[in-house]
């Protein structure tokens, strides 16, 4: 039996499991089933999914979305679950505060009330080889569900809303066709990182239940977006770099119409990726893998592995729209989480395409401007500070704390060069409602490899500092919040650690 496949057993056996106390636990609750999630889009894809399969189970249930389960928010959670005894469901958070949830919400019973359904490294664990896993494994049956007790890496084989996913199947069968919203998930927690951006481990399982069931069908295409104007799409791409074009979207159109390809549509509108033939799609990738070969000298084997990916079409959604790809469908439930709409991304997740869907690409519009404003702020200001293993910026007034995260991201895949992909990169937005500043860390694929964690960086940085805020997440990405008045101890702390985490590899 494969490694997936064993792995996957377990985990099923487990759920099967969890599934069966949980339908016990809740026999005698008299209040809905009460769902936490997280903002993003993995969140919202994993509260959707939980939603729907509690909804078809004819169990009532609310949903709750949080920028992140903070020891104030469990407090908060644990004060109104006092007076009114409910079960709880975590999804996309909980692991990495799972002894803050024992705490606080089983004061009073033997048994937990609650579910975390988990994908980021539980807390008190410093990386996924670290003996303890199995202990907070053997400990926490059936309540605690979390890929790293599977031997499946959760940064990048398996989402909350995957694990969502698995949980909702073993409910019921015909939650099958929630599988599409799981790969959303992953898509959204940027998980697609085998050859031509295609999925991994027990999200690859996902993907042929999706496939068999003809829900969605893998095309080899161009890396851009196949819904904006082309020439738009390829110039501010934000991996493939043509030195020139780039950012220059009519001088791109020009170099388009100069290979013969008819760009406009009859009703004069610029045709997208999705207009194009295959004869055209042909001669777009030939003459941008001879463009950057010659201007910039790299190997045309290279730029293929950038510039072909594998794109998931979403076969029963309308052509065109933001919800026919996999990755435009995670920017649009990412843009909802993120200007505080969230409950229009759980809306459409679980199969909106009226209300919801229409005043969501109202707020992405925004929300892709403010993405670029941000990015343009950064380099054209030279807000990034450097340590020897670290940097680091802030976003004063321009960049807010929901969006600080994805600003992290973007500079870290970004092809503009202006980060050292040699050092992590730590964003620290001020929070508007208290005097902390939130902290989204992220690091670049190569310095994981040498050895770099986040996660574990974070928490031990923020120990070294003598702060009790929870932080965490993944080795290249993760999270946290820090006091105002201590925010350079922590930067010099994450310094400190990063050069111990590159030394003793
Ligand atoms: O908040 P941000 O997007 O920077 O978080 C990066 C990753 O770390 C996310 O997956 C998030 O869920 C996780 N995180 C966490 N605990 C925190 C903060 C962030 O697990 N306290
Ligand atoms: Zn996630």
């Amino acid at each position: 039996m494969s490694k997936a496949n064993s792995n996957l057993k377990l985990l099923n056996s487990d759920l099967n499991e969890t599934k069966k106390w949980f339908l016990d636990q809740i026999q005698e609750i008299k209040t809905s089933i009460h769902i936490y999630t997280h903002l993003d889009a993995d969140g919202l894809s994993s509260g959707a999914i939980l939603g729907k399969a509690l909804y078809r189970e004819t169990i009532p249930f609310q949903i709750s979305v949080l920028r992140q389960l903070e020891r104030e928010e469990i407090t908060r959670i644990a004060t109104l679950n006092q007076d009114n005894e409910s079960f709880m469901i975590f999804s996309d958070f909980g692991s990495g505060q799972y002894l803050e949830l024992i705490e606080k919400l089983n004061a009073k019973n033997e048994e937990t009330s609650f579910i975390i359904l988990d994908h980021h490294l539980p807390q008190d664990i410093p990386n996924k080889d670290d003996d303890k896993i199995k202990e907070i494994y053997a400990n926490s049956r059936p309540w605690h569900i979390n890929p790293y007790f599977y031997n499946v890496d959760g940064s990048t084989e398996i989402s909350g809303a995957g694990l969502s996913y698995f949980f909702a199947k073993i409910l019921n069968e015909r939650n099958l066709d929630l599988s599409p919203i799981a790969l959303v998930g992953a898509t959204g927690d940027i998980q697609r990182q085998g050859p031509n951006n295609s999925f991994t481990g027990l999200n690859s399982t996902i993907l042929e239940h999706a496939i068999k069931n003809n829900l969605v069908e893998v095309i080899s295409d161009l890396n851009f977006s196949p819904i904006k104007p082309l020439n738009e799409a390829i110039s501010y791409s934000s991996e493939i770099n043509l030195p020139g074009l780039s950012e220059n979207s009519s001088k791109m159109l020009k170099f388009l119409q100069s290979l013969g390809i008819l760009m406009e549509n009859s009703d004069g509108s610029i045709k997208t990726l999705n207009d194009l033939n295959q004869d055209e799609k042909q001669k777009v990738s030939s003459a941008i893998i001879e463009y950057i070969s010659l201007k910039l000298d790299i190997d045309p084997s290279e730029i293929i592995k950038k510039l072909i990916i594998n794109r998931y079409i979403l076969k029963n959604e309308v052509v065109g729209s933001e919800l026919h790809d996999l990755k435009e469908f995670s920017y649009l439930l990412n843009s909802c989480g993120r200007s505080n709409n969230g409950s229009l991304g759980i809306a459409i997740a679980m199969g909106d395409r009226r209300m919801a869907y229409n005043k969501a690409k109202d707020h992405l519009i925004n929300y892709k401007k403010s993405l670029v404003q941000a990015l343009s702020w950064i380099q054209d200001k030279n807000k990034i500070q450097y340590k020897d293993y670290i940097q680091f910026f802030f976003g004063e007034d321009i960049i807010p704390e929901n969006i600080i995260g994805t600003i992290a991201s973007m500079l870290i895949f970004s092809k503009s060069g202006d980060i050292d992909l040699s050092k992590p990169v730590f964003g620290c937005a001020k929070r508007k409602d208290e005097e902390v500043y939130k902290i989204s860390g992220r690091a670049h694929e190569s310095i994981v490899k040498k050895g770099v964690n986040l996660s574990e960086a974070i928490r031990e940085a923020l120990e070294l500092s003598n702060l009790k805020a929870l932080g965490g997440g993944h080795p290249p990405a993760a999270g946290t919040k820090v006091p105002i008045s201590k925010i350079e101890i922590f930067l010099d702390n994450c310094d400190l650690v990063i050069k111990k985490q590159l030394e003793s590899k």
